[in-house]
């Protein structure tokens, strides 16, 4: 099985988890051997198990975002925009970007869409989809966008099909015959790679972008571990990536994972737990659970996150909270004092809203134990 694993991620790049493999084996009536032994076979199985879950709008804001503030600024510098959805699925993202532009383009658009898969790519060439791929949408724009054909189908009207297919494999770079691209939406496909595959399909990608373009992730990939090489980028609460410093930054982990936070909806919410237990993965869930008001469960996996790396201010800080709430004195004085700790090693705080959270953690910690020291006098 490790054996399998491994020829996966090499292959793919995604990491799947052993329980799961066994499962998918078992329902295929496969074996480990036939598979690393097929090559065609080994192919089709991988395909087939990826998870290629996507609804049309998925996301909204990134669409509204392209819209409403990207599209002007590249259009404006280049008289023509070129969006790629890298990892597109069954279709519904690039159809999404085309029906969000619909009204503002005029011959000066192109919108690539690829995947792996090649059953996805099938399917989002017919544009033929069930009504759960259009959950997101309100009954009016089910109405604008799609005819309803039989057994609850709908089919995506011919006015808003404008996208090539083809396919592609993120860990290879973009063919050169098409050129460089605006915007790559590159969303919920990398939280599945193992961190050498995101770092090589990230180069990939940054290659393929104009120096000033714009690369756009899953709302819950914030974190995957390229801050250091692509700057985030603030759009009214949404953050976007650029291989530039344009626009307002979004520039510390604690502010992008204030602002995962805040975008977490009851759909992202669900697929989190697909995510690898990386430190990234691991406080993500940790905010699910924080979110949904499960404090064991949130407070679990943020003291595994904090196994992983210790120096991350935002979770010490949730978990000192998390700790007081359940009265767990030891765990609150705890965390306190690595945040104190750190604080005294000056490691640089870049964000208001953090200075201002830890401020208030220590400064509480510190009433509080003058506090109990006056009990203790008096008593
Ligand atoms: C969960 S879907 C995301 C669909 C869409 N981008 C969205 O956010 O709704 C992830 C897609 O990534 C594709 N994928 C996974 N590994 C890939 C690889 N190495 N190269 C290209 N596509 C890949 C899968 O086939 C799948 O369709």
């Amino acid at each position: 099985m490790r054996d399998l694993i491994s020829k996966i991620e090499e292959k793919f790049g995604v990491i799947f988890d052993e329980e799961k493999l066994r499962i998918e084996l078992e329902m295929r009536n496969l074996t480990v051997d036939q598979l690393l032994l097929d090559e065609s076979l080994f192919e089709e199985f991988v395909e087939d198990i990826l998870i290629k879950e996507t609804y049309f709008f998925r996301e909204r804001g990134h669409f509204e975002i392209l819209r409403d503030k990207i599209f002007n600024k590249v259009v404006s510098k280049r008289n023509f925009i070129k969006i790629w959805s890298a990892g597109c699925a069954t279709g519904e993202e690039p159809y999404s970007i085309v029906i969000f532009l619909f009204n503002k383009c005029k011959n000066n658009c192109r919108v690539i869409a690829s995947d792996i898969s090649r059953e996805a790519l099938e399917k989002a060439k017919e544009g033929i989809y069930s009504k759960s791929s259009l959950r997101a949408l309100s009954e009016r724009e089910i109405k604008l966008y799609f005819e309803k054909i039989d057994n609850g189908r709908y089919r995506l009207r011919d006015q808003f099909r404008k996208v090539e297919f083809f396919r592609h494999h993120l860990l290879n770079p973009l063919p050169t015959r098409i050129g460089k691209v605006d915007v790559i939406f590159v969303r919920n496909a990398l939280m599945y790679f193992s961190e050498r595959a995101k770092k090589k399909a990230i180069d990939n990608l940054k290659a393929a972008l104009h120096n000033d373009g714009y690369l756009i992730l899953g709302v819950s990939e914030y974190l995957i571990g390229i801050e250091n090489d692509l700057y985030p980028i603030d759009f009214d609460g949404v953050t976007v990536f650029s291989k530039t410093p344009i626009g307002k930054p979004v520039e510390t982990r604690e502010e992008n994972l204030l602002q995962v936070y805040k975008n977490l909806t009851p759909e992202t919410m669900d697929e989190i737990m697909d995510l690898p237990n990386d430190v990234n993965g691991l406080i993500i869930k940790g905010m699910k659970f924080l979110k949904s008001g499960a404090i064991r469960n949130a407070i679990n996996y943020f003291e595994k996150a904090l196994e992983l790396d210790d120096k991350i201010y935002f979770v010490h800080y949730q978990l000192a909270q998390l700790y007081e709430e359940i009265g767990d004195q030891t765990g609150f004085y705890r965390e306190c004092l690595k945040i104190n700790e750190m604080l005294k090693n000056r490691v640089p705080l870049s964000s208001i809203d953090v200075q201002f959270n830890l401020t208030h953690t220590v400064l509480r910690n510190f009433v509080k134990e003058a506090f109990e020291g006056m009990k203790w006098v008096l008593s």
